[in-house]
């Protein structure tokens, strides 16, 4: 008997194929995310979930007496409950590697639209604002030659780090709960601690994962602390940051610009203040999402979750939950 899945995301015919010829599977035919009650009765008998980014708590879990892995569409997976999946034996993978270029690309996108202000100035010429050729109230900062400081340095670090380095002259500082000699070897960056790279970096970029140590890790006074004319990128996930304090920061312009693809909360309310702002380039959490990306995201993803429920180790489980599998991660 083939084991039992549910299906919680679109996928393309191919992988619907895959994961049929090795599951019996179930799947969300509805429009967006599938309602909580739903979910909580198609789990009631399954043995893989594939998700992104739905709440995997207790209460899911007491749903699923069966579950043996979530499978998620996503590198994050501040979705999980670590602690009640570790309870219960369920693993949880992620999707690694595929997405690490896409991300920081995107990462370079916004810094340069902030820095050199494309959005709002192609809303000038658009909107017939541009009379004369050079107008000094036009001008941007410079990326290049200027400083770096990346909070977190994993795979995704490491490629905006080389793009820095190599791309576009930049010196670039890392701060990492671990220090990362190769990478230093490697991209010759160099480890700061967190108070000096926020005082000395042009570009401060965030991209550690959401733990309960990094919530709200950049609030007042870590503005406080950066540059008057610091450009300031989260690509992290939206509760790395004190949104409020990022605003007055914004406001009272502590920093001189912010380039956000991630919020508190997802999709940021249109009203938002922050959104008003000229010195604020936004976008909707799309760090991933290129076709090609996503579609190798969702392999990934299937192929996860078919290995874990055919007694096939060789996930990318996420280190959390690693415990269970010690050897094969
Ligand atoms: C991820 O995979 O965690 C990204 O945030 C998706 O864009």
């Amino acid at each position: 008997m083939k084991p039992k899945v549910f299906i919680a995301v679109s996928v393309p015919p191919e992988i619907e194929k895959y994961i049929a010829k090795h599951c019996d599977y179930r799947k969300w035919e509805g429009e967006g995310t599938i309602p909580q009650d739903e979910l909580l009765k198609e789990v009631s008998n399954v043995e893989g979930l594939l998700i992104q980014g739905i709440k995997i708590d207790k209460k899911l879990l007491d749903h699923a007496p069966n579950l043996k892995i979530v499978s998620n569409v996503s590198v994050g997976y501040n979705n999980f409950d670590i602690e009640a999946m570790r309870d219960r034996g369920v693993i949880g993978t992620h999707t690694p590697y595929v997405l690490d270029d896409t991300v920081a690309d995107l990462v370079f996108g916004l810094i340069l639209s902030t820095a050199r202000r494309i959005p709002e100035l192609d809303q000038y010429v658009k909107q017939g604002k541009w009379k004369k050729s050079d107008e000094t109230n036009l001008y941007g900062t410079d990326i290049h030659h200027s400083t770096l400081g990346l909070i977190g340095m994993g795979r995704i670090g490491e490629a905006i780090a080389k793009r820095g380095k190599f791309g576009f002259d930049m010196d670039v500082l890392y701060y990492n709960r671990t220090p990362k000699p190769k990478a230093e070897k490697e991209l010759g960056v160099s480890y700061t601690h967190f108070k000096e790279l926020l005082q000395k970096s042009d570009v401060i970029v965030l991209m550690t994962p959401l733990t309960s140590e990094t919530a709200n890790l950049i609030g007042a006074n870590e503005f406080k602390l950066m540059k008057k004319t610091a450009f300031f990128i989260n690509t992290s996930r939206g509760q790395t940051v004190d949104e409020g304090a990022l605003l007055e920061a914004l406001q009272t312009k502590e920093i001189l610009g912010a380039g956000l693809d991630v919020y508190q909360q997802e999709p940021i309310n249109p009203d938002h203040p922050i959104l008003r702002l000229p010195n604020v380039v936004t976008v909707p959490h799309i760090g991933s999402a290129t076709a090609k990306t996503r579609q190798d995201m969702v392999k990934v993803a299937a192929e996860n979750l078919v290995k874990a429920v055919t007694g096939d180790k060789r996930q990318n489980i996420v280190k959390d939950l690693a415990y269970i599998n010690p050897d094969k991660v």
